[in-house]
This record gives C-alpha cells, structure tokens and sequence, in this order.
C-alpha cells in the first residue's frame, strides 16, 4: 500500500468516480438494450419536463446558455456520477425498491468499488495503523424474510474515514482502506471492527459543489456506513446506515436517509462504540 501527501480535490475524486463507473460498466458486458419504445417513452417524458420548466420558470436565454456550459463542466470535471447519484439516485432507488421486502435499501453512490479483500467475521476492516475516529463494532445476523438464518452471506462494507474522505478517490489513502466484504458465520452473524466515519461534504472545488454553492444550498451528508449484503438465491440489498443524532440526518443533500435505517450505537466504555442491527432478505 502507498499513500502520497497530495490533498483530495473534486477533480480527483470526480474523476476517479467517472473511471470507477466505466470499469464497472466493462465488468458487466451484456446489459439488456432499451428498446425504442422505452427509449422513447422516457426521453419524450424527460423532455417534457424540461421543456415545462422552461416556460414555468420563463428562462432566459442567458441561462440556457449557464446550463449548457455547466453540462460541459460536469463531463469534463468527471463528476456525472456524483450529480447523478446526489439529485437523482435515491428515486430510482425508491422505484427499484417498490417491491422489495425486508431491509431497506439506499442509494448505492459514486464509491463502490467490487473485489475487496474478503475475511471471515468477526473482522477488522483494513485500516492505517494511527486510523483516526471513534472504534465501531458493528455487529448483527442476517436472515431472509421467513426468519431463517442465512449461513456464510457477505457483507460488503465500504465507508469514508474520520475525515469523510474514501480510498480510491482520495489520493492520500491506501487502496482499501475502510473497505472489505466479511462473510458471515454459520449463523448468519457477523461482526466487524471499524471506526466511526464523518459526513461526507461534496467536494466543493467541483461542479457538483458550484451547483450546490450557486443555488445556495449546503453540501453535506450524514456519516454513513455504505453495504451491499448478499447470499446466494437472495436479492441483495443495497444500503447505508446512518448514526442517530448525526449531523446533516434531517437534511442529506443526496435525499438517501430512512428511519429505518438509523445506528443507536452504545459507548462501551472505553471509547469503543458498539452496535447491532440485524438484515433481511428476501428469496431471489
Ligand atoms: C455521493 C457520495 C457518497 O458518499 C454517497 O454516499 C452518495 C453520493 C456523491 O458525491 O455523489
Ligand atoms: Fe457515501
């Protein structure tokens, strides 16, 4: 593992998402074409809408023209996967989600990245040796919807750090820090060592964060704990889960809290703070 000194930025978190979003695409060959209809069905409705606040809003040709240079600004900077996945995502999550019983779901974000290093629980995440932020043993089982245990399921876990920043975005990070997929015991139950992360502010140096600043906005997210958790001939559920009375909880300017998805975690004591929740999962 490497670290340099250079400081995170926009251009180098935006980017790096936009290349994370590629490979990830290269990964998954074979996703169905949309077919014309649905292509046109949508893109006639996206339009619609555009074109309705247009007239609403009486813009100007002034600002049709801020608005072509920002969508430029956006693809040049990297950063689609960012704006999208802040405005956009938690709805098509909610629409995903309809049908979906057990643990809620939450937006997946700009920061997954697949293949990290697999342990068996209980685990500790991979981290630095001075890893700043309060000590987390997040532990819990996971079952499927009639209540049965679900033996040797992975949770794939990825965070920011004590300063909200994630490996492989941020450039002062070694490759895997705060990221792994723990696959649970013959019970279900898994627990895992982690640290607390912080919120997560949108980088600010970024067209993402000008949108934000220009329309007066604030940039932030609660901490989160981001988790993919899956067992075979199981839908997978996408999530966060978040930490009560954690700033920014009642105002995440991605839209991807739920209440059911909020941490009550205990301090054990001696600066270590523990929590449970258990997840659901429903038949594939
Ligand atoms: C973004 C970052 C996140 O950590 C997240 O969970 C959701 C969105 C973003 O910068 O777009
Ligand atoms: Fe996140």
């Amino acid at each position: 593992m490497t670290t340099t000194q250079s400081s995170p930025t926009a251009a180098g978190s935006g980017s790096s998402a936009t290349e994370a979003f590629r490979a990830g695409r290269a990964a998954t060959p074979g996703a169905p074409a949309v077919p014309p209809e649905r292509v046109s069905a949508v893109v006639s409705s996206l339009l619609a809408g555009i074109h309705r606040t247009i007239r609403t809003e009486s813009v100007t040709y002034d600002e049709f023209q801020a608005a072509k240079q920002y969508l430029i600004d956006v693809g040049e900077g990297g950063e689609w996967p960012l704006l999208l996945d802040v405005f956009v995502e938690h709805v098509v999550e909610e629409v995903a989600a309809a049908d979906q019983d057990g643990t809620k779901g939450s937006i997946l974000g700009p920061y997954y990245l697949p293949g990290q290093a697999r342990s068996t629980s209980p685990a500790t995440l991979p981290q630095r040796a001075d890893e700043q932020g309060t000590k987390l043993v997040f532990s819990g089982q996971v079952r499927g919807t009639d209540g049965e245990p679900l033996p040797g399921a992975e949770i794939d876990i990825w965070q920011a750090d004590d300063q909200g920043y994630y490996s492989g975005f941020a450039p002062h990070l070694p490759d895997g820090n705060l990221r792994g997929v723990v696959v649970a015991d013959g019970q279900g139950r898994f627990e895992i060592h982690t640290v607390e992360p912080a919120p997560y502010q949108i980088p600010t140096d970024g067209p993402t964060g000008t949108l934000i600043e220009a329309a007066g906005w604030h940039p932030w997210r609660p901490a989160h704990l981001h988790l993919l958790v899956r067992a075979p001939g199981y839908r997978t559920v996408t999530t966060q889960l978040y930490f009560r009375g954690g700033e920014w909880l009642d105002s995440d300017v991605a839209s991807a809290t739920k209440p059911e998805l909020v941490l009550d975690p205990v301090d054990a004591g001696d600066g270590t703070c523990t929590v449970e929740y258990d997840f659901t999962l429903e038949p594939a």
